[in-house]
């Protein structure tokens, strides 16, 4: 297994950013290709994209970010062939497993979004064990959303607001955006900030929509295996020059 260094990494200095996300939202893309690229089978993509994780993670430490959410696997994900999602199982347990004492060590809180049906038990029993262990930790909140597709997210709350209704445990027609956004499994993850996709895909492929209405996007052309703390830094200094205005208006005709 490969060795990580300690959050900071020698020789390498944090830029100074005039503006630092709250929250950024990652899709981890381009372990195939990344793999296929060099002859290799798609899983080796998937094992090389680990030590990119952690070094993101320990980027984000260092700049002051406060949560991460990163797609660890989709719920269209199942559609990929058997082997492949039997490796993405096994490796999400894995990963739980051997890095859940570094990130504890780093102060990062681990939590858990997406659904139950069909994830492997196993994984979901990996997946509260690193969220227990962590739970107490205050420097970053990683949330490996797994199982996770925002539309289904939303249908199912919709699905438990008629719930609610039907039980008179709420009023018909009282939903406010507030109240909607409580009810998602995803509450109390805070709105995107800062989007960013890895290997030069420009989508958001059904990840965190809600919460990035009004998310700043930034797409690298670096294949996720290669991402790594300098290639967070560079979409955060992107974040930095862009002017957000959540829907409001600046009048400068003078420029
Ligand atoms: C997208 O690349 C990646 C995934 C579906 C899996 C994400 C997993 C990792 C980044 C490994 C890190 C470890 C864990 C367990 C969080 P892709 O397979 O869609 O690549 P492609 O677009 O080149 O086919």
């Amino acid at each position: 297994m490969m060795e990580f260094q300690p959050v900071a990494k020698r020789g390498i200095k944090v830029p100074k950013f005039s503006q630092v996300p709250k929250h950024i939202a990652i899709v981890m893309d381009g372990n195939g290709r990344w793999a296929n690229k060099r002859g290799l089978p798609r899983v080796e993509g998937h094992k090389a994209g680990e030590a990119a994780l952690l070094d993101v993670v320990a980027g984000a430490i260092e700049a002051g970010v406060s949560e991460l959410s990163v797609f660890a696997f989709s719920t269209e994900n199942w559609k990929r062939s058997p082997e492949e999602v039997r490796f993405l199982m096994g490796f999400n347990k894995e990963v739980l497993r051997d890095r859940r004492d570094q990130l504890n060590n780093w102060g990062v809180k681990v939590r858990w979004v997406g659904r139950r049906p069909k994830l492997w038990a196993s994984v979901i029993d990996e997946l509260e064990e690193a969220q227990r262990m962590t739970k107490k930790n205050k420097v970053l909140t990683l949330t490996m959303c797994v199982n996770y597709g925002s539309r289904i997210e939303i249908v199912d709350t919709v699905n438990e607001i008629t719930q609610l209704v039907a039980k008179r445990k709420l009023k018909a027609g009282s939903i406010t955006e507030k109240s909607f956004g409580k009810l998602l499994s995803t509450n109390p993850l805070k709105d995107v900030d800062l989007f960013v996709r890895s290997s030069g895909e420009k989508r958001m492929s059904n990840f965190l929509l809600w919460q990035s209405a009004y998310a700043e996007l930034v797409f690298s052309e670096v294949l996720w295996p290669d991402f790594d703390r300098q290639e967070l830094w560079r979409a955060i200094e992107q974040y930095s020059t862009r002017q957000r205005r959540f829907g409001a208006a600046i009048d400068s005709p003078k420029g």
